[in-house]
């Protein structure tokens, strides 16, 4: 990607949402199965991240009620849900941020409530995670933005920081605007120097968070378009967590469906696509009929 947004002037756009909305206290699956013990994802090399049954309420509001998936090791997987159902808080558990009631929330095997904070700190090094609207500090330029994890976490010095910072800033078409600060920057940049420092310290797991938000659908093909080279370049475990159907066609390799606290679906995108599963069907079509209300 080059320098074709530097000129942009871009509106953002407010994020439709219907965050909030109540859970079924009961657990109610209506006319839909929910599923996901048994997985099969097609890929050969293991689970990066597994969920077991895991439960997580707020006070009394559930917000994942029994949730089991798993993240197969490099591919792009998509975690796919109406606002307020929950995805930001799945990463919150796979970073441990967040512990679940119930259940447990594996990376590479190891159970991450069960990690000491040594562990833990040394666990969160494999992520490399990109928050909504790339969550740079606004007091530093991007070059320092994207030089912090590698001055914060590494003894690398100032010229091998420099090379990997250039190096990253090249990738995602910001070669040019390391000395520009965070507020100088259109959204789409913003999030794209996000990604810079989420993969400076070659994570072997990055987690998006709706990327695609407050993005117009030129600059989330660009964006997703750049995901998928920069997959392809270095590998490892992509999460992209999106409610964006088009996003998803885009990018996604596994696609997994999350609804009333559990995982309604999970599978290769293909299979989802075509999925017999009314609920899976009415929401990757962006239809109005279907099991899928305003509640
Ligand atoms: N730390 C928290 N404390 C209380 N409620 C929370 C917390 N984090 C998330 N929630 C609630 O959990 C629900 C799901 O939130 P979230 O994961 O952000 O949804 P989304 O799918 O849009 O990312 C929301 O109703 C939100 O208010
Ligand atoms: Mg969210």
């Amino acid at each position: 990607m080059s320098e074709r947004e530097t000129e942009e002037r871009e509106q953002e756009e407010e994020r439709g949402s219907t965050e909030g909305h109540e859970q079924d206290s009961d657990g109610d699956t209506g006319e839909y199965e929910h599923h996901g013990e048994t997985r099969d994802h097609g890929g050969d090399d293991g689970d990066a991240i597994e969920f077991i049954d895991v439960k997580k309420s707020f006070g009394a509001n559930t917000i994942l009620n029994g949730l089991s998936l798993g993240i197969p090791e490099n591919q792009i997987s998509m975690i796919l849900g109406p606002s307020g159902t929950g995805k930001s808080v799945c990463i919150n558990h796979m970073v441990g941020l967040l512990y679940p009631d119930e259940g447990d929330v594996l990376v590479h095997g190891e159970s991450v409530p069960q990690m000491a904070d040594d562990e833990l700190f040394a666990m969160r090094k494999k992520f490399g995670v990109l928050f909504q609207d790339g969550a740079l500090f606004g007091s530093m330029n991007v070059f320092d933005n994207v030089a912090f994890p590698l001055r914060q976490h590494t003894d690398k010095g100032e010229d091998e920081v420099g090379d990997i910072v250039n190096k990253r800033l090249k990738e995602v078409g910001l070669a040019a605007a390391g000395t520009r600060m965070p507020n100088e920057l259109s959204g789409g940049m913003r999030k794209r120097a996000g990604f810079a420092r989420a993969l400076v310290l070659d994570p072997d797991i990055v987690l998006f968070d709706e990327p695609d938000s407050g993005l117009d659908p030129v600059r989330t093909a660009l964006l997703c378009e750049l995901i998928m080279e920069i997959h392809e370049e270095n590998g490892g475990a992509y999460v992209v967590i999106t409610h964006d159907i088009m996003s998803a066609r885009r990018v996604a390799e596994y696609i997994a469906i999350l609804w009333k606290g559990k995982i309604v679906e999970s599978g290769p995108a293909d299979e989802l696509f075509n999925s017999a599963n009314q609920f899976v069907r009415q929401f990757l079509a962006g239809e109005a009929q279907g099991p899928l209300g305003m509640e």
